[in-house]
């Protein structure tokens, strides 16, 4: 199904996705992250659907495990698309709480590392998280499974065209937080970016992410300079969404901006980037 707010970028049923990953191994594209949309009977506010061993996600990874050994997997970890309320965590009296949500994010990445995942990445900001997968995985033997950490990720208005395309926002109800602002950042502060990152290191993290890409390139460069881990960064789909709109209207060069763009991300510091364009911008 296509995704109205960002066009070129579809939603694949098990089948399609078994040709989407053959053709984009063939394009030289070596490393998937996974999303999925939950229909709305298996949501609630505990998660649990999100480590059933035969839930979507799970089958999604053994399929592209399946089609192309070589494809590294790397699944996103957080409760939004299972809860009830579009949030990243489970909500008690009106706030999302931090540790009863690490332990469902735990048997979230236990499922995926057993399911055949490479890194598991998880963007939901809880404090803590990372080591406690880390433990997890140590403990069951999943010690070559990685974890990509979103790190420093601010509650950003540029994530709108991926809520609506996995039905994900937070819901209109008064007796939940609006937003996500009480786990992700504030994007007027740069040095709790800083913080979290470094926290995220300690705990554990293999690679830590950066996300929006292009409207914290300064916090990229900053981290480039501390930290030796490598640093991936999210080019999100607000940013795809913007850049896709204005050049379809024929007011951008579509692969000029795509080819800007990502070596703006590389320049200021990234090892790794996550975008949206990466089938388009491998034939450029
Ligand atoms: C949620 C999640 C979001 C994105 C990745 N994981 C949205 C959010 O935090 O609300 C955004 C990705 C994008 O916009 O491309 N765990």
């Amino acid at each position: 199904e296509p995704i109205a707010s960002m066009p070129g970028v579809f939603r694949h049923s098990l089948d399609l996705l078994k040709e989407e990953i053959k053709d984009l191994y063939k394009h030289g594209i070596k490393a998937v992250n996974v999303y999925v949309k939950v229909s709305d009977n298996l949501k609630d506010n505990t998660g649990k659907e999100s480590w059933n061993p035969n839930g979507l996600m799970q089958a999604a990874i053994k399929l592209i495990k399946d089609t192309e050994p070589n494809m590294i997997v790397m699944p996103d970890v957080a409760l939004d698309p299972y809860s009830v309320y579009g949030h990243d965590g489970i909500i008690e009296k009106g706030e999302v709480i931090n540790d009863a949500t690490v332990d469902a994010l735990v048997r979230m990445s236990l499922s995926h590392a057993e399911a055949g995942a490479d890194f598991v990445a998880p963007s939901d900001m809880m404090d803590g998280r990372t080591f406690a997968i880390r433990q997890a995985f140590e403990e069951s033997g999943f010690t070559n499974v990685g974890i990509i950490s979103y790190a420093a990720k601010y509650a950003s208005a540029f994530y709108g065209p991926f809520r609506s395309a996995l039905d994900s926002a937070p819901v209109d109800n008064q007796e939940i937080p609006k937003d996500k602002k009480t786990y992700q950042m504030d994007f007027a502060n740069s040095r709790e970016a800083i913080r979290e990152v470094l926290d995220d290191v300690d705990e554990g993290a293999d690679i830590i992410m950066i996300k929006p890409g292009m409207p914290n390139l300064d916090i990229v460069a900053k981290v480039r300079e501390i930290i030796t881990q490598p640093i991936a960064v999210y080019q999100v789909s607000g940013e795809y969404a913007m850049l896709k709109a204005a050049s379809q209207n024929g007011w951008l060069d579509n692969d000029k901006v795509i080819l800007e763009s990502l070596h703006s991300i590389k320049r200021a510091g990234a090892d790794l980037i996550f975008t949206y364009f990466a089938k388009e911008a491998s034939l450029l």
